[in-house]
């Protein structure tokens, strides 16, 4: 019978022994998956494990920081590489959302090498996929959908760096991996959070990127997801996101009409994001946060929400 306690303890023993004093390299992104994939190699090879947290710039308000600092806290050997700014400059002018992806994939590969380099004597590279990375991977690259949309978050290094790959999630799906989390006495809201895109607020925000849309999408989106787990709701939801849309449109401002933007609130249910509903959030909720976003964030006068579900609409606008 598969337990997460019987498969923390079998994994970090076979990572022992397949890893020995090697030197492992991984990536965090401060979603579930790489982060117990992390505790796991931690509690094999403990100062052996190099985790590398790079920022993109297009991170949630404050996620940076505060998601180093809890890495910090959980011993992990972690450091954090501040990048924004050379994303949004491989972004700047860019509106075509495949470019935009494989423009931030092409820089955070960047990123990540030169810092795996200056591991010395690195032979290992430790990734948190989980199974259906797997899977979905396999129909991006071979399916008739293989232009849809390309994900980075798997196979995504380039040759060059010849690590050898270790995954110890591989098998597992998300309910496990936050299972295991668990059973590590990883923190609750950690493992709690919900599914945040690789490409994170990039393709939030419809069209070009400038470092002023970045900040009034964050601003936004913090309202939204702060507001959602004070009112209990945020467990409810298995993915929640504001999106800042290519439209201006008229408001008044005391005396005064305004033009400015819209943002659309988007929240749904799942279980693998292959498919998802909308979640009906109480209106009063939607009051609430529409007021607050309206009233604090300079340049938003229009909030709407998405009551679209997937199919044959997408969880990402774009
Ligand atoms: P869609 O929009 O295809 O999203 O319904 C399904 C799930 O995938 C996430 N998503 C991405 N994740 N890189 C990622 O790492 C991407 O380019 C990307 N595009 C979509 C989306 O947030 C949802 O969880």
């Amino acid at each position: 019978d598969w337990t997460p306690d019987s498969f923390v303890e079998e994994t970090v023993s076979n990572l022992k022994e397949q890893l020995g004093n090697d030197k492992v390299v991984l990536g965090l992104s401060g979603g579930v998956d790489s982060s117990v994939a992390a505790m796991l190699l931690h509690k094999a090879i403990g100062e052996n494990l190099y985790c590398i947290f790079v920022n993109n710039g297009l991170l949630r308000k404050n996620e940076f920081s505060g998601v180093l600092e809890q890495y910090k806290g959980m011993g992990l050997n972690v450091k954090g590489v501040d990048a924004s700014a050379r994303f949004l400059e491989a972004l700047e002018g860019e509106s075509d959302p495949e470019k935009k992806r494989k423009a931030i994939g092409r820089v955070f590969i960047e990123v990540f090498d030169d810092e795996a380099h200056a591991i010395e004597n690195v032979t290992w590279l430790a990734q948190g996929t989980i199974y259906p990375d797997v899977i979905e991977s396999v129909s991006v690259t071979g399916g008739p959908s293989a232009t849809i949309k390309s994900h980075h978050n798997v196979g995504g290094l380039p040759d060059y760096m010849k690590l050898k790959i270790v995954e110890p999630l591989k098998m597992l799906f998300k309910d496990e991996v936050r299972r295991v989390g668990k059973s590590m006495g990883m923190d609750k809201e950690l493992l709690g959070r919900h599914p945040f895109p690789g490409p994170g607020l990039a393709i939030r925000i419809l069209g070009d990127i400038t470092s002023e849309k970045v900040r009034i999408l964050q601003e936004v989106d913090a309202i939204f997801i702060n507001g959602l787990k004070e009112n209990g709701l945020y467990d409810k939801v298995w993915q929640a996101g504001a999106i800042l849309l290519p439209v201006q449109s008229v408001g008044v401002m005391g005396d005064e009409r305004t033009y400015e933007n819209c943002v659309a609130l988007r929240a749904v249910e799942s279980t693998d994001g292959m498919t998802a509903d909308w979640v009906n959030l109480p209106y009063e909720f939607l009051q609430k946060t529409s007021n607050a976003i309206i009233n604090r964030v300079k340049g938003v006068n229009r909030v709407v929400y998405d009551i679209s579900s997937k199919p044959p609409a997408t969880i990402e606008w774009e």
